[in-house]
């Protein structure tokens, strides 16, 4: 058993990455920004330390007798004012900064697939530059480099609900989207494991058209897929990355160049993308 500081705990991931800590019996300590997000879920035996990683001052000695560091703290769709290189960027560093202090074993940060062949885009930038700082920190480090996860692929789902996906061009990229739950075992068990980098996405790759099929037959909808020109996503791209702030279009820009790639990384897990839409269906009934 080892104890472990879990930041990003009251996030998609997170959540799934101290249930799983807790199943395997690690001591675990958490730093939130808002303990009640946390206790909604009725979490025992965890040490809550509510502060804010974006200040240093905030976390100092946060990473007293701790032996490993996970951290999945990073901007998705929050709107607080900050920006990627505030959160993504330097909340990590600061929490990097008291793992080294502290003499933390190894520090495991979760990145995103493709990350450093993206980064022209800004989330990528401020998240690979926290990679280049881990690595050259001197600490044992893991990169987890994640496809997206099922919470992301909901979109498609109520599109289809409402009768009508739009898909960018022809809609036969691929990708292998990850359940969280899956992605958590992987993020727990890496403290041990010796792989610096793990490139890793669920156990099915799918066409963009197969993903709206699988969600339409959930929703019990004839399929109707509006496809959109890539010149279209084009100069929404110039638009917005000229007329609006990267606070706003930071996570427009990432999944307008997603969605026209191939985004295949090794499968990995069980839970499939049908079962998670037929979770979001019955939720919503
Ligand atoms: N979603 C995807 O498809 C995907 C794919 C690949 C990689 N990733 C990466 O995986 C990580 C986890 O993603 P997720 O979907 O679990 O994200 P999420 O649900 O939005 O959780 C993000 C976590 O970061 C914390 N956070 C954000 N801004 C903060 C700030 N200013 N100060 C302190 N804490 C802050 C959040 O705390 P609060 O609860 O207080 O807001 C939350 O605990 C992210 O770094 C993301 O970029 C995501």
């Amino acid at each position: 058993m080892s104890k472990i500081l879990l930041a990003g705990a009251t996030g998609y991931l997170g959540g799934y990455i101290l249930s799983e800590l807790l199943r395997q019996q690690h001591e675990v300590r958490v730093i939130v920004r808002n303990r009640t997000k946390l206790e909604q879920k009725n979490y025992e035996k965890v040490e809550v330390i509510e502060a804010e990683i974006t200040k240093l001052e905030s976390i100092n000695n946060c990473c007293d007798n701790i032996d490993f560091v996970i951290s999945t703290v990073g901007i998705t769709k929050q709107k607080d004012g900050l920006t990627y290189m505030d959160v993504d960027y330097q909340a990590n560093k600061n929490l990097l900064k008291e793992a080294k202090k502290s003499g933390v074993k190894k520090f495991v940060y979760i990145s995103l697939l493709n990350g450093q062949k993206l980064k022209n885009l800004k989330i990528c930038e401020a998240k690979e530059l926290f990679v280049n700082e881990l690595k050259k920190s001197g600490i044992d480090y893991c990169i987890i480099r994640p496809n997206g996860f099922f919470s992301d692929m909901s979109e498609i789902f109520y599109m289809a609900q409402k009768g009508r996906v739009y898909l960018f061009g022809d809609g036969k990229y691929k990708a292998n989207p990850i359940h969280g739950e899956d992605l958590a075992v992987v993020c727990v068990n890496s403290i041990e494991n010796a792989r610096k980098e793990i490139n890793i996405g669920g156990p099915e790759t799918l066409s963009q058209n197969e993903i709206a099929s699988i969600a339409f037959n959930i929703a019990e909808k004839e399929i109707k897929i509006t496809y959109i020109p890539n010149w279209i996503r084009k100069i929404i791209l110039f638009i917005i990355r000229t007329f609006t702030s990267q606070k706003f279009y930071g996570s427009i820009e990432f999944f307008l160049t997603v969605l026209s790639m191939d985004m295949i990384a090794p499968e990995k897990g069980k839970h499939t993308l049908e079962e998670f839409y037929g979770n979001l269906k019955n939720n919503h009934m």
